[in-house]
C-alpha cells in the first residue's frame, strides 16, 4: 500500500466513524509562544482540549505535518542513526474533545490496524502507564491481547505531555516486530532502543493541563489525543524494515545519489530527512537565523552539509535538492 493511500484510508476510517477531517496545521504554531514547532497533530487542537475554544465537532482526524527538533521533542540527533526517526514526518491522529475515551479509543485504534491494515496480531504488543488499569483490562478482557504482550511502562515513555505545560495525560502504545533478522527488544527491555521493536501508535488519554510549577490541574473533560507516524507505519505496511526504504523517500534519495560519492547509509538518511524538513519549515515562513527558530532551522541545514561533505557533494548541489529549479 503506497503511503498516500495509507494516509487517505486512515482519514476515511475516522470520517466513517464521526469524525470531522481537519487541514494539517502550518510548523509554526499559531499564538503558542510555549513551543517552537508543531510537534504533534493535537497542537493545533490544545485551546479546545483545554475548553477554551469550541469546535462545531467533538472528534477530529488528521494527517499533520510535524517537527520534533529542538524544543520538549527533539529527534534531530537520533536521525541518520536509526531507521525510524525523523526530524520532519507527517502524524495521523484522531481525537476526541470531550466524546469518547480509553474503551473507543482503544476499539478504534485496533480495529483500524487489524481490520482495516491487516497487521498480523502476532506481531503486536502493547504498552500502558504503569497503574492504568482500566487501560489493561481493556487491552486484555475486550481485545484479548496475551498478558505477556501487555507492558506497564513509568512516565518516561508512557505520560505524554506535549511540552513542559499544556495538555497531558497517560498513553497506551503499540508496536509492531518487524522481526528477529533485526536487532532489538520487546519494550521495557534493555535492547528497546534497537529497531526491532517500533511504536507505530501512541493513544493519549488526555487528562491534565500542567502548569509551570508542575501542577496538574483536570481538563474540563477527558479527551483523547492519538498519533501515529505515517512513515512508521508506510514501511510495516510496505514490507521494509526502514522507514527510508518507503516509497516517499526514493525520488529524494536517488537525486542525492546522482550527486554524491558513495557512502554510508546514514549519511543519505541525514540529507533526506534534513531536505524535508528544510524545505517544509522555509515553506512554512522560518528562515535560518541566529535564535529561535531560525536557529533550528540552521542548525538541520549545516548537519546536513556535513553529511554532504562526507558524500563529497558540493555546497550548491546541496541547495539544489532543496530549491530545485
Ligand atoms: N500526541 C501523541 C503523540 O505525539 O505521540
Amino acid at each position: 500500500m503506497k503511503t498516500n493511500e495509507i494516509r487517505e484510508l486512515f482519514i476515511r476510517y475516522f470520517e466513517d466513524n464521526g469524525h470531522q477531517a481537519v487541514e494539517s496545521s502550518p510548523l509554526v504554531p499559531g499564538n503558542d509562544p510555549t513551543l517552537l514547532f508543531t510537534n504533534a497533530g493535537m497542537v493545533q487542537f490544545k485551546d479546545v482540549f483545554l475548553g477554551n475554544d469550541d469546535r462545531a465537532y467533538s472528534r477530529a482526524v488528521s494527517s499533520q505535518r510535524c517537527l520534533r527538533a529542538g524544543g520538549k521533542h527533539n529527534d534531530l540527533e537520533n536521525v541518520g542513526y536509526t531507521t525510524r526517526h525523523h526530524t520532519f514526518f507527517e502524524m495521523l491522529g484522531n481525537f476526541s474533545f470531550g466524546d469518547y475515551f480509553k474503551e473507543e479509543a482503544i476499539h478504534l485504534a485496533w480495529n483500524f490496524i487489524t481490520e482495516e491494515l491487516k497487521l498480523d496480531k502476532d506481531r503486536l504488543w502493547v504498552t500502558i502507564f504503569e497503574d492504568d488499569d482500566e487501560a489493561a483490562s481493556i487491552w486484555l478482557d475486550q481485545i484479548g491481547i496475551q498478558s505477556d504482550r501487555l507492558v506497564r511502562m513509568g512516565k518516561e515513555s508512557n505520560f505524554w505531555s506535549m511540552g513542559d505545560t499544556g495538555p497531558c495525560g497517560p498513553c497506551s502504545e503499540i508496536f509492531y516486530d518487524h522481526g528477529s533478522d533485526i536487532h532489538g527488544g520487546p519494550p521495557g527491555s534493555k535492547d528497546e532502543d534497537g529497531d526491532r521493536f517500533v511504536e507505530i501508535w501512541n493513544l493519549v488519554f488526555m487528562q491534565f493541563d500542567r502548569q509551570d510549577d508542575g501542577t496538574m490541574n483536570p481538563l474540563p473533560k477527558p479527551s483523547v489525543d492519538t498519533g501515529m507516524g505515517l512513515e512508521r507505519i508506510a514501511a510495516v505496511m510496505q514490507n521494509v524494515h526502514s522507514n527510508y526504504d518507503i516509497d516517499l523517500f526514493q525520488n529524494l534519495l536517488s537525486a542525492i545519489k546522482n550527486i554524491s560519492n558513495q557512502g554510508d547509509d546514514s549519511h543519505y538518511r541525514v540529507i533526506a530527512d534534513h531536505i524535508r524538513s528544510t524545505a517544509f519549515l522555509i515553506a512554512d515562513g522560518v528562515t535560518p537565523g541566529n535564535e529561535g527558530r531560525g536557529y533550528v532551522l540552521r542548525r538541520i541545514i549545516r548537519r546536513a552539509l556535513r553529511h554532504g561533505y562526507e558524500l563529497e557533494i558540493q555546497t550548491p548541489f546541496f541547495f539544489s535538492l532543496i530549491f530545485p529549479f
